[in-house]
């Protein structure tokens, strides 16, 4: 078990440390969290980050952790840490101090930097190079807490940025952003070469980021249009081994699915086909439990006056999580994650 640190994106207060848990059991490893800070989560695991560290929706970067102390006992756990040990011998390094949102007013952080870098340059004669380092050693100063780390593998958030819905080839506004799509891809533990679920796909935001982890997506919608628009955009992303149907989620027949993500309609601009929107709930928690794998995740979202975990009740499903996320000014939703725990 090696110690990893993972910082955040803070986009969400919730959703991405539980987000990077999903991702690592999703990858068959164990994770055991050590801390949860603002935009900062230590977990113990059997899994390398470069496993995960394309997976991941709502994360910067996964280091190496060695140690989380007060500011004040900084030099000396750095000191006794093996983190020296970790170093190659006569690299290049960096060292970089960052403040999350306002933490630590007071302290300075180029002073503390200066100070971090003398320490390792006591002991080993590196030479410190900030554009081009073998090695990124990272001071993460969040709440009450320094937290020490060398980064292994960072996020490609910008290719996150190009998957945006403007830059898609088929737009509609009820589509999901790419970096929470793909956060409920892992919230539902989708294996790789599993089969993953999206029965509302409306034009494949979700059903984007589970192929691009490599499972094969398969998508259902009511309205043909919508279903047009999923393919024109998994084409784009190229993405070749999915599959569509039209019909309504509560009457067709799936494959057994290793995981299911899902955002059903929820206001105004995404349609309902003239249905109540709890009735919708109400008939198709039963169709995805049925089509859920035994032990296998389902995240689905909900507008909050939704009481979803009452709705589920007589369903084979233990609710995991529940996350909560304002919209836009008037529509708050949650988003649940469910696990099929019986017949
Ligand atoms: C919020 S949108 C999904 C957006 C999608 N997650 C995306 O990122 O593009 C909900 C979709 O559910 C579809 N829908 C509504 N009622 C349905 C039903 N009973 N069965 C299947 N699809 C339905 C709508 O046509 C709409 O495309």
């Amino acid at each position: 078990m090696r110690r990893l640190t993972f910082f955040l994106s803070g986009e969400h207060s919730t959703v991405p440390p539980s987000e990077v848990v999903g991702a690592i059991e999703a990858e068959g490893c164990e994770c055991r969290a050590i801390d949860e800070l603002d935009q900062v989560l230590v977990v113990e695991s059997d899994i390398k980050p470069r496993e995960i560290f394309d997976r991941l929706g709502m994360t910067h970067w996964i280091g190496e952790n060695f140690g989380i102390c007060d500011i004040d006992d900084l030099i000396e756990v750095i000191g006794n840490s093996d983190l020296l040990d970790f170093l190659p011998h006569s690299r290049k390094i960096s060292v970089r101090v960052k403040r999350v949102r306002k933490y630590f007013p007071n302290i300075d952080t180029q002073k503390l930097t200066k100070e971090v870098a003398d320490e390792i340059l006591d002991t080993y004669d590196y030479e410190v190079d900030l554009e081009h380092p073998d090695r990124e050693i990272s001071i993460i100063l969040t709440e009450d807490k320094s937290v020490i780390s060398i980064i292994q593998n960072r996020v490609d958030r910008e290719a996150i940025e190009e998957r945006r819905p403007p830059e898609r080839p088929a737009l509609h506004p009820s589509t999901m952003q790419p970096n929470l799509a793909r956060a409920m891809v892992n919230l539902a533990r989708t294996p790789r070469n599993g089969k993953f679920l999206d029965p509302f796909c409306g034009i494949g935001g979700i059903l984007i980021e589970a192929g691009l982890i490599g499972s094969e997506p398969i998508g259902a919608d009511i309205n043909k249009n919508m279903l047009d628009g999923a393919r024109k955009n998994l084409e784009d992303a190229g993405i070749r081994n999915y599959e569509l149907r039209e019909g309504d989620a509560r009457e067709l027949e799936f494959e057994k699915a290793d995981a299911i993500a899902t955002d059903p309609p929820y206001g105004r601009q995404a349609s309902t086909g003239g249905s109540e929107l709890i009735d919708i709930y109400k008939e198709v928690l039963p169709v995805l439990s049925e089509t859920l794998k035994m032990d296998r995740y389902l995240c689905i979202t909900a507008p909050s006056d939704i009481n979803l975990e009452e709705t589920a009740e007589g369903c084979p499903l233990d609710l995991e999580e529940k996350h909560q996320e304002r919209v836009h000014k008037s529509l708050a939703r949650n988003i649940y994650v469910f696990r099929r725990s019986r017949d």
